[in-house]
């Protein structure tokens, strides 16, 4: 990469991994089955238990789980996917591998960095094939105005859960989950999200029908895998339709486990600390914290983004004290790959910093940085 390391006082995030990730994994070397066994499968069906939905699909990465979900909806050329300005490029990458055209939706406003409903809704056309909204930083979108715009017109929602793995919120009385209440949820398990293994990616779903499909081809469209040949439950495969490899292996779904056994426990931690940002900045005139009227109770609270009027100058003050930051997001918009700009995100967009947030965050690291801002 170049250059001297930068020795950070405070790092934008880590993650917590203790003896028991280390010992999960290392049991499956030790057992020498290392791929599709029964450890992946004790993985999907905690995560699905816990997320109570029906399926819970693992694979390699949340690009992978967008990917299989966009083709699993059945976006293909010639259609149009809906996705917000403000979000990882994958979101739209994803889309744009099945051939459809990707359409930017706005934020709220500064103080809600989700998807504007309105603005998803001036985007529809009758090529509108899913439209897929992101959690951003661990707060549920307007998911009631999101699926009254989608269910009437046959619309697919998918649910970028990237940021908000177990962020929960009452919805006509019942207790949802984020990735629960569209047709199909994206999780990653990347090495700064909520819980990790490393790379990873889950996907749930309510549909057996859209279950099976991602099923089929995460492992190249074939009828039967090898775990069930070894066990004598099978001795031949047949190929329906051509697929991708997108499976996860045995070490990475060990570690899953572990990291769902302490997922919310973690969650917590960052929700602490994001209150503590927040009384920190609250009376602060030049920083603006979005989300401040949510309860944190239903975030994940993933990221810690702030809006400031020089970011660029914020970010270098706080690198020469240690402090390392980053910006959630460069809008799609702003990428060549990519046109038909949001306005208002954009104007957001150039306002952002992302702060340090992460489970081993304490009280004294946060008076730190609200002291240099
Ligand atoms: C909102 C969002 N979507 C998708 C992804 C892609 O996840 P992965 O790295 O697991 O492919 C990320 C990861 O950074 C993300 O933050």
């Amino acid at each position: 990469m170049g250059g001297a390391a930068v020795k950070w006082r405070l790092t934008l995030t880590e993650p917590e991994i203790g003896q028991e990730e280390i010992e999960a994994v290392t049991r499956v070397l030790q057992s020498k089955w290392l791929t599709m066994g029964a450890v992946v499968a004790d993985f999907e069906q905690a995560f699905a238990r816990k997320m109570q939905v029906r399926h819970a699909i693992a694979v390699n990465n949340c690009t992978a789980a967008l990917h299989l979900a966009y083709v699993a909806a059945g976006v293909g050329p010639g259609d149009e996917v809906i996705v917000p300005d403000l979000t990882f490029v994958a979101t739209a990458s994803a889309a744009r591998h099945t051939g459809a055209e990707v359409l930017l939706a706005d934020v709220v406003s500064e103080h809600d960095l989700t998807v504007d409903p309105r603005s998803v809704e001036s985007l529809i056309t009758a090529r509108t094939k899913a439209i897929c909204v992101v959690h951003y930083a661990g707060f549920l979108c307007d998911m009631e105005s999101i699926l009254k715009l989608a269910s009437h017109r046959g619309i697919m929602v998918i649910e970028d859960a990237a940021h908000a793995p177990f962020a929960s919120k009452s919805l006509g009385g019942e207790t949802k989950f984020a990735g629960a209440i569209g047709d199909i949820g994206c999780f990653s398990f990347f090495g700064n999200k909520n819980m990790t293994t490393g790379e990873g990616g889950m996907l749930t779903t309510n549909s057996d029908e859209l279950a099976a499909r991602m099923r089929l081809l995460r492992s190249h469209g074939m009828t039967t895998l090898t775990y069930e040949r070894h066990k004598g439950h099978a001795s031949g495969y047949d190929v329906l339709e051509p697929g991708f490899n997108y499976r996860m292996d045995e070490m990475h779904a060990a570690f899953g486990l572990a990291q769902l056994a302490k997922v919310d426990r973690m969650n917590e931690r960052r929700r602490e600390v994001t209150a503590w940002y927040r009384e920190a900045l609250v009376d602060n005139p030049r920083v603006v914290v979005p989300f401040l009227d949510r309860p944190l109770s239903e975030s994940t609270c993933h990221i810690m983004p702030v809006l400031v009027d020089s970011p660029q100058e914020v970010r270098d003050r706080l690198k020469e004290a240690g402090v390392q930051t980053s910006k959630h997001y460069e809008p799609i918009s702003w990428f060549t790959a990519y046109q038909g700009a949001a306005s208002r995100t954009k104007e957001i967009a150039d306002r952002l910093v992302t702060l340090p947030l992460g489970p081993s965050m304490t009280e004294e690291d946060v008076q730190l940085v609200a002291g240099l801002l």
